[in-house]
């Protein structure tokens, strides 16, 4: 089930915590994989630990040039399309709207929207030629529930689902699909460093009781991506241990 072999797939912001378990989980169900981030460091180690069906390509997706850029050398490399398109990379520059400066939501809003929907509209040329393709946009809980002091990290989610659904209603014919997933609070640096009583109050709130891992979102993500998934398009999968029900 939700094997990949013969498929190529791009991940953004491949280097970062989440970024790094789909490519594994990609590359393991079958999948060639090219990593992208904005700096060589990080994908390259992860290039050297996935083999020969992986490749690196850095480029900064706050500048609007590179998306294009980064579809057309990932071909190259690929020697062929991108059939699985992982927008993961993102951002936050948190502060109170009150004071929010404009730099803060440009960055945030140019990297976590306005670059997958760069990338994906270039992806999309080739996945419609070849009847086949699969974006996967990386939303957050915080998309649908907004949340104090992230005005421009819950716009950019937000934006993100709205943004899957339409291209999903466009592509359908063509037999692209669209779909997001929306995790919850996952184990990561940011969460490491938080204190016994801030990590309580977090579970409070999970019904599971526990923090999500990285493995639980690229599960999903391997499933979305896969011809089990063929039916399914302009959804948002919820990886939240249950903390909203939508
Ligand atoms: N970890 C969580 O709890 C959680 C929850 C909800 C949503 N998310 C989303 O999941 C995705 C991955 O998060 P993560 O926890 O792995 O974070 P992370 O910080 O570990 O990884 C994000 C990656 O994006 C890259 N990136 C940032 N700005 C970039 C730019 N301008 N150009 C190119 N790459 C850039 C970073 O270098 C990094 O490798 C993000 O979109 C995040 O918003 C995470």
């Amino acid at each position: 089930m939700f094997e990949l072999n013969g498929k190529n797939a791009l991940i953004t912001g491949a280097a970062g915590g989440l970024g790094s378990v789909i490519a594994r989980t990609l590359i393991a169900q079958g999948a060639r994989v090219v990593l992208t981030d904005r700096s060589a460091e990080g994908i390259e180690a992860l290039q050297k630990e996935l083999g020969p069906n992986s490749f690196t390509i850095t480029g900064d997706l706050g500048d609007p040039a590179i998306p294009m850029k980064l579809i057309k050398e990932a071909e190259e490399k690929l020697g062929g399309g991108v059939d699985i398109l992982i927008n993961n990379a993102g951002l936050t520059r948190d502060g109170l709207a009150l004071r929010m400066k404009d730099e803060d939501w440009d960055l945030v809003l140019n990297v976590n929207l306005s670059a997958a929907f760069r990338l994906s509209r270039a992806s999309l040329k080739g996945m419609m030629s070849r009847r086949w393709g699969r974006i996967i946009n990386i939303a957050s809980v915080v998309g649908v529930m907004g949340n104090a002091g992230q005005a421009n990290y819950a716009a950019s989610k937000g934006g993100l689902i709205a943004m899957s659904k339409s291209f999903a209603q466009e592509m359908a014919p063509r037999n692209v699909t669209v779909n997001c997933i929306a995790p919850g609070f996952i184990i990561s640096p940011m969460t490491d460093k938080l204190n016994e009583e801030q990590k309580n109050k977090m579970l409070a709130n999970i019904p599971l009781g526990y923090l999500g891992e990285g493995k639980d979102v690229a599960a999903s993500i391997a499933f979305l991506a896969s011809e089990e998934a063929r039916y399914i398009t302009g959804q948002t999968i919820h990886v939240n241990g249950g903390m909203i029900m939508v």
